[in-house]
């Protein structure tokens, strides 16, 4: 059941599920980090991005398709996952990523520039103490000045009621004949069985009982992952706080961008309670406390809140664009939030639209063409906030719209590779764009229609989302 060694105890013998993460992207870390009054990056000029233990590397091969200027290496140690992910890189025609089938250890000797983004997603809490010292030594030395590092974890309390369960199904699944996902599978079942109020911790944790279904309803694969590393670590965010100060890192802010918005996680008796705690440590745990949090996208910096005041930190986000990824229609009066749903006024969502129907654009524009009579610019601001916070707005590399290039056609080889492969694949995928600096989501229905409208079937309109998102350029 164990792996072997040279994979540090690392589960090897099934693939990790090939996913996709819209917060790995730079200009997504880029927003998460201003916010937290981090120095912006220019994102239009060369950088370089390093994604540990890659996986299949999907969302590090598309973003390197969405940035074709800079330079992005990918390691992971599972030669199963390079060779996959290599195979994507080559079928959408991206060449700016290195592949590194290596140890983390064994990158540490290779001979690499210094890194503008680090990310480790789905790492930290699944390897060892030795291994998580190793990625501290990797991103001390090769993490540039003012760089971001992008860091996923589980954490307590969230995991206080469960985490007896992963004890209970890596026991049952060493016990189980046959391979990984065949052992996984007996463990889910044999658990289901004893998932009773007969048993004591089930009856007095019933949360528990609602994530006993959750489990069985989770790919194998999946939970293999998840569960059944020699390693499964829950941490506090203050000792990976500590961990990262000792890399030369400090925190500044959550790619979960709600979590950058205390109002939206908690009602006012928290923040009261939490406000009157003496320092910002405190604080940070205790928030963690106040929403039972249970897992972190972490973004960390190096040296570069140093000096900063409150006007540069606000101008830096004004300049940062946004726009709607979606149908402009899910820009509506009430958005949902972790602590609920807010309500925005019905005028406001009216013209915001309008702007948006557009393409994307830099805050501080927004702010200044919604102001107006009876307008409050920082509270336009705020609600702009809010529209990213709750998934409706998102964070793009720049300010742009539809491209009237005057061709039926996808913006460059890339995109169009990936529209070809999704609806090949006939599944949902995330196509490149430089414009949102992201994959955009989209299913094979969407794709066979571009495909259709590429070709000049008359019969089939412009895929106007795909146009405003800068995947299509129109007539
Ligand atoms: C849970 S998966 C996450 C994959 C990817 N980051 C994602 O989120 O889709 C963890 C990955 O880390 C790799 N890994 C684990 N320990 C490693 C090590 N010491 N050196 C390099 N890669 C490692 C595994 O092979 C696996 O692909």
């Amino acid at each position: 059941m164990q792996a072997s060694d040279s994979f540090s105890g690392y589960l090897s013998d099934v693939t990790f599920p090939d996913r996709f993460h819209r917060e790995l992207s730079p200009a997504w870390l880029n927003y998460a980090s201003v916010l937290g009054g981090a120095s912006p990056k220019a994102l239009d000029r060369p950088f370089r991005y390093l994604d540990l233990g890659c996986g299949f590397a999907y969302s590090t091969i598309v973003n390197a398709a969405a940035y074709p200027h800079a330079e992005f290496h990918a390691c992971d140690l599972n030669p199963a996952h390079i060779e996959a992910a290599s195979r994507r890189a080559t079928r959408l025609g991206v060449r700016n990523v290195a592949f590194h089938e290596a140890s983390f250890e064994a990158l540490l000797e290779r001979d690499l520039p210094a890194f503008d983004f680090i990310v480790l997603h789905g790492i930290y809490s699944w390897v060892d103490a030795d291994v998580r010292r190793v990625v501290r030594q990797l991103v001390a030395e090769r993490l540039a000045e003012e760089g971001l590092v992008y860091l996923s974890y589980n954490c307590q309390p969230g995991w206080s009621a469960e985490a007896p369960l992963r004890k209970l199904m890596l026991e049952l699944a060493q016990a189980a004949p046959g391979d990984v996902e065949a052992r996984t599978g007996s463990a889910i079942a044999r658990m289901q069985a004893l998932g009773t109020p007969s048993f004591r911790y089930f009856r007095d944790n019933p949360a528990v009982a609602d994530a006993l279904s959750a489990l069985a309803a989770s790919p194998l694969d999946y939970l293999a992952h998840e569960y059944l590393n020699g390693t499964w670590e829950i941490h506090y965010s203050v000792d990976v706080i500590d961990d990262m100060a000792r890399a030369g890192l400090a925190y500044t802010g959550s790619a979960t961008l709600a979590d950058n918005h205390p109002t939206l996680l908690m009602d006012r008796q928290a923040a009261e309670a939490m406000a009157a705690l003496p320092n910002a440590r405190l604080r940070h745990l205790a928030e963690d406390f106040a929403v039972n949090r249970r897992f972190r996208r972490d973004v960390f910096v190096r040296g570069g809140r140093t000096g900063r005041s409150q006007a540069q930190a606000l101008q830096a986000l004004e300049e940062i664009s946004i726009g709607c990824a979606s149908e402009i229609e899910r820009i509506d009066i009430r958005a949902t939030i972790p602590r609920g749903v807010l309500s925005f006024q019905p005028e406001f969502i009216a013209d915001l639209r309008g702007l948006m129907q557009q393409g994307s654009m830099r805050i501080g524009e927004i702010v200044g063409q919604l102001g107006g009579e009876g307008r409050n610019p920082r509270e336009i601001l705020q609600n702009l906030l809010f529209l990213v916070a709750g998934g409706i707005l998102t964070p793009f590399a720049r300010a742009g719209g539809y491209n009237a290039a005057g061709a039926r056609r996808a913006v460059n080889a890339s995109a169009a590779a990936a529209l070809a492969a999704s609806a090949a694949d006939a599944g949902n995928a995330y196509v490149p764009s430089e414009l949102v600096g992201n994959g955009v989501a989209l299913g094979a229905d969407e794709a066979a229609q571009a495909l259709q409208w590429i070709a000049g079937d008359q019969t089939v309109p412009c895929p106007a989302r795909l146009a405003r998102l800068g995947v299509l350029c129109g007539t």
